[in-house]
């Protein structure tokens, strides 16, 4: 078997950490290329944004999550001496993230099992429920 790209979904949440082990790991030891990425919300279309003078809120946003994706970036790189790249989409994030995957069919996606919202409802969130249950890229679903 053969891992050369890894898709990493993060969501800065609790569970993040975990998800970026394991992807680490798995990384080294395949010498796979790790791609973080991360979906951000944006509710409002671009034209309401400007509108309302949103926009540069929203810019100050993209660029506050890029340079949390690039302090991830760095963090994987000192420790597991692997290759990283980073990617914000946009959207819903099942359906950027499942576009994602079929556009670009990376070998692996790793998801948490959870998210921000946490543990208490159900067995999984609704983003890795729809990654693992849509895709046809394999998927590591990471525990706390
Ligand atoms: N905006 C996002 N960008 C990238 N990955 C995400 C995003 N949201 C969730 N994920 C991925 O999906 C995993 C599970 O999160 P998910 O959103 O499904 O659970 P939740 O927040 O607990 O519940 P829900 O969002 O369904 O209410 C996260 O650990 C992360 O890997
Ligand atoms: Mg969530």
């Amino acid at each position: 078997m053969e891992l050369r790209r890894i898709v990493v979904c993060v969501d800065f949440s609790a569970i993040t950490p975990k998800v970026l082990e394991w992807a680490g790991e798995e990384a080294r030891r395949f010498g796979a290329k790790v791609e973080l990425v991360h979906v951000l919300e944006e509710t409002m279309p671009r034209l309401a944004q400007e509108m309302l003078e949103l926009h540069t809120l929203y810019d100050k946003l993209r660029e506050v999550t890029e340079k949390r994706l690039e302090d991830l970036k760095e963090e994987l790189v000192s420790k597991y001496g692997v290759e990283v790249e980073t990617k914000i989409l946009n959207g819903e994030p099942f359906d950027a993230i499942l576009d994602y995957l079929d556009e670009t069919k990376p070998d692996l996606v790793v998801v948490g099992a959870h998210g921000k919202r946490g543990v208490k409802r159900i067995l999984l969130g609704s983003v890795s429920e729809k990654v693992a249950r849509k895709s046809s890229v394999n998927v590591t679903i990471v525990k706390y």
